[in-house]
Parts: structure tokens; sequence; C-alpha cells
């Protein structure tokens, strides 16, 4: 069956009525509605220079019809955020950051009734915004060369030439409906399960294309190469579907140690073994003298690419996803590695919109089961520490690092 945009419309409609039973669409919100006080300027966190931020001040500008307006309450930093902040290699420069945002609708023009699942939003819900468009949700990357993309479509990471609220680094950031982004009210989360929602949605797409090998199963050895947010929320999601027998691999000790409360049945510190051929081995051992049926390859680093089919059994499946960007070529051996192993190879970039659903319903699950992942939200800074906060990401002296607006609560350190 060909799926237009309205059949993905529907379907997504359809799964997230089944989790909250609130698939019907609000009677219109009629004339725009705001909350609270909302001043006449917005500061927007510009990265205006390699490893530096300008907190900048501009005009709201007037709701129209098809728009929100959001006030931010906090924003994950991603790996694709520190790459544009260490070396920019997209050309964003200057640019308004910030992805995995979230925060409570204070204005909201009168043709905005529902979200892109079809669920009722009005002044007061919480909101996040999904990369992936409208007009074309089974499309798994965005077009960074912005052949097809209106400016403000993809918010956080392709710059807008004229209002400049649109990136989630912020306290205020404007959703233009008319452009065809997505958006979804998850007003039924807590904070942290919705700054989490854009990262896991990664893994969720990850897990989804690993079952097209048709090789994970519920009883699979699986080996997760990498343990930060990426590698750790893909230890959750297999988890969460009911995986059980999961090795991780890092360099990190205290990394490895958070995978076994994420679900992790053993962990290898790769600095502590010299070799492919010693390393391989320990990862054999953890999982009792066998190799791995499946792998996720979670870090940016060529050398675990190239590390990573060693760790595999014969006719197994490995699922790429580390290279967001490219960190440059990995040496393999066609032969060794996958022809006369019969390696069942898949990529992984982005998600889909319906994984999107997926993850809203993923988080629950997570939580329901115990997996503590909004914990891996270690440290919040407030907007005007935003440069420090990316220096402590990149020296990885936490996990999951956010911008914030409030303060988190939990185990987060708010700095
Ligand atoms: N496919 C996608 O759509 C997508 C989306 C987001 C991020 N990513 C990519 O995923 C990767 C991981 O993201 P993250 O935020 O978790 O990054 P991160 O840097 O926080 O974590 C990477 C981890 O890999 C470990 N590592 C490095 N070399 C290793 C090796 N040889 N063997 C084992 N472990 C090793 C590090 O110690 C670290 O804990 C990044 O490169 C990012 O670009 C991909």
């Amino acid at each position: 069956m060909a799926l237009d945009s309205q059949n993905i419309e529907d379907i997504v409609r359809q799964v997230l009525a089944g989790m909250s039973g609130t698939g019907a669409a609000a009677p219109s919100a009629g004339a725009a509605a705001a909350s609270g006080n909302i001043p006449t300027t917005a500061h927007v966190a510009m990265l205006t220079a390699l490893g530096h931020f300008d907190v900048k001040e501009f005009p709201i500008p007037p709701v129209g019809d098809d728009d929100i307006l959001v006030r931010v309450e906090g924003t994950g930093i991603c790996g694709t955020d520190q790459h544009e902040f260490k070396k920019d290699p997209f050309g964003l420069i200057p640019v308004a950051l910030g992805h995995e945002g979230t925060g409570e609708i204070v204005k909201i023009g009168k043709n905005v009734t529902k979200d892109s699942a079809g669920k009722p939003v009005k002044v007061g819900d919480k909101i996040v915004t999904c990369m992936m468009f409208k007009d074309d949700p089974e499309i798994t990357m965005f077009d960074l060369n912005k052949k097809n993309v209106g400016a403000a479509d993809v918010y956080g990471l392709i710059p807008d030439d004229d209002i400049h609220l649109n990136g989630w680094f912020s306290d205020y950031i404007l959703i233009k409906g008319s452009r065809g982004s997505t958006f979804f009210n998850v007003s039924d989360m807590d904070l942290k399960s919705r700054i989490i929602i854009e990262p896991a949605a990664v893994l969720v797409h990850a897990v989804e294309r690993a079952k097209t090998t048709g090789i994970l199963r519920f009883n699979s050895r699986v080996c997760v190469q990498g343990c930060g947010p990426i590698g750790l929320l893909c230890v959750a999601v297999l988890r969460t579907m009911g995986i059980e027998n999961i090795v991780t691999v890092d360099g990190n000790e205290s990394r490895l140690e958070f995978s076994k409360k994420l679900g992790a049945t053993n962990t290898v510190n790769f600095m502590q073994y010299k070799g492919i051929d010693n390393l391989a081995n320990a990862v054999k051992e953890a999982f009792g003298g066998h190799f791995a049926d499946f792998a996720f390859q979670c870090t940016g680093s060529p050398i675990a690419h190239s590390n990573i089919y060693h760790f595999i059994r014969n006719g197994g499946g490995l699922c790429e996803l580390g290279f967001f960007i490219n960190n440059g070529d990995a040496t393999i051996n066609p032969h060794f590695d996958l022809c006369s192993k019969e390696i069942n190879l898949v990529g992984s970039w982005v998600y889909t919109l319906r994984d999107y659903a997926t993850t809203f319903d993923f988080l629950r699950r997570a939580k329901e089961i115990g997996l503590p992942v909004t914990d891996l939200i270690t440290d919040a800074f407030p907007l005007n520490k935003i440069n420090e906060a990316h220096e402590f990401a990149l020296a990885q002296k936490g996990l999951k690092v956010a911008v914030t607006n409030v303060p988190l609560d939990g185990n987060t350190n708010n700095h």
C-alpha cells in the first residue's frame, strides 16, 4: 500500500490513541489564546563562532494563526550540538541550536487545535518537536542542503534568516505550523522524560532497523558497543522490549556500571585488553562462551567499527548507528569480517515520525519496569551558562547534559 501523509497521520494517531486514549481532535480553540505574561523579547543562544554561544535577545513576533509560542523548560545537549560547537561540520554558523527540547505552550494560533498525531492541544500543554516533517514522515533523514526544507522546519539545526526563535537553547521558541513542522503533545510525561524523547527515538529506529535482519529475538545475545547516552538508551530499549542477554563495551567504568542499571547483564572494559583477539575473547566470555548474535555500534570511533565484527558470531547481525557525522574511514577485511561470516549489516540514521510515537510508549514502559532512564540526565545548566554546559559535555564529565530554564529534580546536578 502506498503511504501518503494522511495515511501516516492516521497511523500515528491510532498508536497514540491506543496509548493514552486521547486520539480525537479537540473542538476548535477559536481565537488565539495566551497564558501568563509573555515578554516582548526572547533569549536565544546562537552559536556565533566555534566553541562560542552568544545569548542574544530577539523580538517575539506576533503568533500567527498556524503558529505556537512555547516557553522552553529544558533541552538536552546532543552529540550533534557538540559536533557543531567544536567543528561546525555542516557549516551552519551562525545558528540557534538545541533540538532535544520541550516546553509549555503559552500562545497558540486559532488554526492549531491538534498535534501531529491528532491529539488535542491548548495553552498550558507540554510539547516536543520532531525533526521529521508532516509532509514526508517516512523519510528518515532531513535535507541538510535545504533543497526541500523551509528554514525553520528543523528546530535547532537549520539556520533561519529572519526570526531566530527556532532553536530550543532559548527561553521561547516559535513553532511555525505553516512550514510543515511536526510536534507532539506530551503533557502526561515528566520533564526529564520529555528531554530524553528525541535521543531515545534514535534507538527505537535503530532497533527497528535491526529487526529487519530477522536475527534479533527475545533470547538473542546482544552486544552494545559504546555507553554514551546513545549506547545506554540502546540498552534500555532492548531491555524494555524483553531482551535480557546484553553485554556492553566501553572504556569508561562508571558508564559501564550505569549500563547495568539499564539492563546490561555483563560489561567489558576495552581498556583492559591488548589486541583485538583478547578483546573479542573477553566479549565471548561475557556471554558465557558465545559470540554475540547481534551487535549495535554506538560510538563515533572508526576503530570501534573495525573491532565490532570480531564480537559477532557467523551469520549474526550488526547495526551501525554511531556515525551521525563523517568521522573518517574504518578498515575492515571484507573476506573475514563480512563475506565468510555472512554478517547481516544495517545502518541507522535518525528516525521516522512513526518511531517518535513508539518512543513515547517505550519511555512509559521503561518507567513501569523500573529502568532509571531519566537518570541519564546527570547535569543541568541555565541558559546563561550554555558555553560551560557544552565544555562540560565535551569533557564527558556527565552523561546527558541539559540546558534548562527550571531546575531538574531527582539525581540531576543543577549547576
Ligand atoms: N544514527 C543516528 O541517527 C545518531 C543520532 C545521534 C547520535 N549518533 C552518534 O552516536 C554516537 C554516540 O553518541 P553519544 O552521545 O552516546 O556519544 P558519547 O561520545 O557520549 O559516547 C560514546 C562512547 O563510546 C565510547 N567509546 C569510544 N571509543 C570506543 C571503543 N573503541 N570501544 C568501545 N567504546 C568506545 C566512549 O568511551 C563513550 O562512552 C556519536 O558518534 C553520535 O554522532 C548517531
